[in-house]
């Protein structure tokens, strides 16, 4: 199967040498091949550049399908690396709580929340579960999502949570997007151990991780590690079982206060912790040249009004920066990338380019695949999108609550819908 792009006004992300992630001063670097090229063999990028070069070279060869990409700019598939996208049911009474003066914490406090999804999520079927999931999934497909992190964490024991795990497997087993899961049974505290959180812990840590482990149901572990949630020591706890198993963290952190979870997270090597609305100097430092990528979700920040991230002071004190969806019932009933880079622009202040890198090659690493996906090289995954006709990068971000995703290729293949 061969397939050619050809006529493309502007092919976006492409990268000679590959790199695992971009930072600092780089983020504002994009490459990207004017009037280009691309050609897709089987489910691989085989070669991109410049149309004269395709006269030069490929004169003479077959292709399956040609695509005419005229007026049209190609991107890498958006790697969305932060999404809780199994659960049983929307929330949006408790939208309509925090309208009328309720905060997450106290929608929390009286039951709400994640304790009213797990409640669901235990009466709830495993297909039904699978087959929304899927509806969500085909939704950001269409809104150029290649590739998708999964977290359980609505199960809260450990019957439920292995469930989710498995239902997280089968949408791995039959989604075309790449899909990488996360155990988070330390999402939140059950009603039960309101009052003794350490014995919650200890069957986080002495149940669920080694079953977890034994059935291979995980590729990382996270933990809500905030205020109100699990302490520093609870998250070190768990994290430490997870290492054990070869589970790799990354945290939710820092979204409700100055906690030590950004802190934690460097220490115990995470590959990513997100949320990060509440940053110090400190928590920049503790970042700076380490393997963790910092992950902001501009989604849940816009939804429930929270205060932003520092992302230009963290861009400026050269961390890179990744932005993700953090799909939810609760805190964000979107996952929609095209928005959240809209959100990245506006409410962030980053640039354009900064905002592709931070949703392409900076959440592929935060999920552990950035040497397959993530941008347009030769040998990656063929995860791309074909935009409507649009003038060039900035216009993206800048046309809001629009989808100029057009065309979406998975593993080589058009897809239609
Ligand atoms: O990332 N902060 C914790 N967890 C989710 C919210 C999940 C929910 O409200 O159901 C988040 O925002
Ligand atoms: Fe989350």
């Amino acid at each position: 199967m061969k397939l050619l792009l050809e006529n493309i006004k502007e092919l976006v992300q492409v990268e000679e040498v590959p790199v695992q992630f971009k930072s600092g001063k780089q983020m504002a670097q994009l490459n990207t091949v004017k009037d280009a090229f691309l050609i897709i063999r089987d489910e691989l990028i085989q070669d991109f550049g410049p149309m004269s070069k395709l006269k030069d070279v490929y004169k003479d060869d077959d292709f399956l399908i040609e695509i005419d990409c005229s007026n049209r700019l190609v991107y890498p598939s958006y790697c969305d690396s932060h999404t809780h996208l199994v659960y049983p049911a929307p929330r949006e009474k408790e939208f309509v709580d925090r309208i009328q003066g309720l905060s997450y914490e106290e929608i929390a406090r009286k039951g709400g929340g994640i304790l009213n999804s797990a409640k669901l999520l235990h009466n709830t079927p495993d297909e039904k579960l699978y087959y929304s999931a899927m509806e969500r999934i085909f939704e950001m497909i269409k809104t150029g999502t290649g590739a998708i992190e999964i977290k359980s964490g609505y199960g809260l024991n450990t019957k439920d949570e292995i469930r989710m795990l498995k239902i997280i497997k089968w949408i791995k087993e039959t989604a075309p997007v790449c899909v990488r899961s996360t155990f988070l049974g330390a999402h939140s505290i059950p009603e039960q151990y309101k009052n003794n959180v350490s014995a919650y812990v200890d069957l986080v840590v002495n149940e669920m991780i080694p079953q977890v482990a034994a059935e291979e149901l995980a590729d990382f572990i996270d933990v809500f590690c905030d205020k109100g949630f699990f302490s520093v020591e609870d998250t070190e706890r768990i994290l430490m079982a997870g290492l054990k198993y070869g589970l790799r963290p990354k945290l939710h952190a820092n979204e409700l206060g100055l906690t030590g979870g950004v802190q934690t997270g460097v220490k115990y090597n995470a590959l990513s912790v997100d949320h990060l609305e509440f940053m110090g100097p400190d928590e920049i430092e503790s970042l700076k040249n380490t393997g963790t990528m910092p992950t902001i979700l501009p989604g849940a920040a816009f939804f429930l009004g929270m205060k932003l991230s520092p992302v230009r002071e963290m861009i400026e004190a050269g961390l890179p920066v990744a932005l993700a969806s953090d799909f939810n019932p609760g805190s964000s009933p979107s996952g929609n990338m095209n928005f959240i880079s809209s959100l990245g622009c506006i409410n962030y202040k980053m640039l354009p380019e900064e905002v592709i890198n931070a949703t392409t090659i900076n959440t592929a690493y935060a999920m552990g695949i950035s040497d397959r996906l993530g941008s347009i090289a030769r040998g990656k995954t063929a995860n791309l999108f074909i935009t409507s006709e649009m003038p060039g990068i900035e216009y993206l971000p800048y046309s809001f609550g629009s989808n100029l995703v057009e065309t979406v290729i998975l593993n080589g293949e058009v897809q239609s819908f």
